[in-house]
């Protein structure tokens, strides 16, 4: 007998019926993912403080789904209140008995610091770094690691009855972390980035410590590059939707997909974390290649030196503007050679390739302090 129907792409990504609840679910990558799951039959509920804008989604997009048993339902909540939560948590229970996916997406981004200052003068970043606001950083941290602590923590029982009420299938957390968390460039908002960095750490975290037998939830995170939301626009339309006008964004951003990213990359995401029941503590990144062109951390290499790798001529911008960095042929080799031979090591030191498939190793030699 033949399984070739389970593996349709309607069957691999079916959630019809599922309950799914998504923070932030409102506007931006959250509408998304909203719609990802509602299209598909799934009943989503969006957390969000802003009540015209939850109530604006759940009517725009909740009518003419391409699952008429899909749903839109807005719960006004604030993650960063507990208290708020358990009663987003109660509303949900008066209609469900169980959660399939929590969508751990809201998130906020304050203070941005100009480090090029320090290409000139020491005194200059020192003062430009100073001027960074405690009560910011403090913002930001509670809103993308403690509140999706406490958010995964608040759904955390109906989480698990998914697994005691259905052999086979696992309720799951996705946290929407960034490629901030990721790369060692500041991006010229560090704050922000040590969050995304922190709620990555939580997500695996949460996947080791939700493993457990009474507990059986799946704890995963989607790392997204540039997506157009009220975050990196400071605006939406009437629909909640937010653009990028810029035909050039991708290349200035350095971007090798050169785009930003779209609501259907975002879906593809959403639906493949919430349905691979074999996925565990895993960051998922949709980036459009952007790490490909920024440096990030590589705690596997050398213990005195970290390598950054760009593609051959590959532009690196700079808050200043951009300024291409150029290797020569042999300098190229020299760097690939040495990577490929830390990499017969460790298969986690391998470089990685750009799309012209020759990689660079931008060395910059540093002591460990
Ligand atoms: N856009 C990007 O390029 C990008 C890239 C990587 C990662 N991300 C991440 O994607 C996630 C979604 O952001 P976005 O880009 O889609 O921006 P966005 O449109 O501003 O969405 C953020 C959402 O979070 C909600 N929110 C903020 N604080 C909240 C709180 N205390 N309680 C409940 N909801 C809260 C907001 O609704 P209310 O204001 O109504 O509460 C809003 O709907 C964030 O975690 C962000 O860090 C974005």
């Amino acid at each position: 007998m033949s399984n070739n129907a389970q593996l349709t792409a309607k069957s691999l990504f079916n959630v019809e019926d599922w309950v799914c609840v998504v923070s932030g679910g409102g506007t931006g990558i959250g509408l998304m993912i909203t719609q990802a799951y509602a299209n598909n039959g799934a009943r989503v509920y969006i957390l969000g403080r802003r009540e015209d804008v939850l109530k604006k989604t759940a009517e725009t997009y909740g009518a003419g789904l391409a699952n008429p048993r899909g749903k839109i339902i807005p719960v006004v909540c604030d993650i960063t209140d507990k208290t708020s939560l358990e009663q987003a948590v109660q509303t949900v229970r008066q209609n469900e008995d169980h959660v399939d996916v929590l969508v751990n997406n809201s998130g906020v981004t304050k203070g941005e610091s100009e480090f090029t200052k320090g290409d000139r003068d020491v005194t200059a970043l020192a003062r430009e770094l100073w001027s960074e606001e405690q009560s910011d950083w403090e913002d930001v941290y509670r809103t993308n690691v403690i509140g999706h602590f406490f958010t995964a923590v608040a759904f955390l029982p109906l989480l698990a009855e998914t697994a005691k009420s259905q052999a086979g299938h696992t309720g799951c957390v996705i946290n929407v972390t960034s490629v901030a968390g990721i790369t060692s460039d500041s991006l010229g908002h560090i704050s922000y980035n040590i969050s995304k960095g922190a709620a990555i750490q939580l997500s695996t975290t949460l996947a080791q410590e939700f493993r457990r037998q009474a507990v059986r939830v799946r704890v995963n995170n989607i790392a997204p590059g540039y997506f157009p939301t009220e975050m990196l626009t400071q605006e939406s339309d009437e629909h909640n939707k937010s653009r990028i006008a810029d035909p050039d964004f991708g290349r200035k951003f350095g971007i090798p997909a050169g785009r930003a990213g779209g609501d259907k990359d975002m879906a593809q995401a959403a639906l493949l974390l919430a349905c691979n029941e074999y996925a565990y503590g895993e960051t998922l990144i949709i980036d459009g290649g952007f790490l490909l062109e920024h440096p990030y951390r590589r705690e596997q290499q050398s213990m005195v030196k970290k390598a950054y790798t760009y593609t051959f001529h590959t532009p690196i911008p700079t808050h200043a503007g951009e300024e291409e960095i150029s290797y020569t042929r042999a300098a190229a080799e020299e760097h690939t050679t040495l990577l490929k031979a830390q990499s017969r090591s460790s298969r986690k030191r391998r470089p990685r390739t750009g799309s012209a498939g020759i990689v660079i190793a931008y060395e910059r030699r540093r002591e460990v302090q």
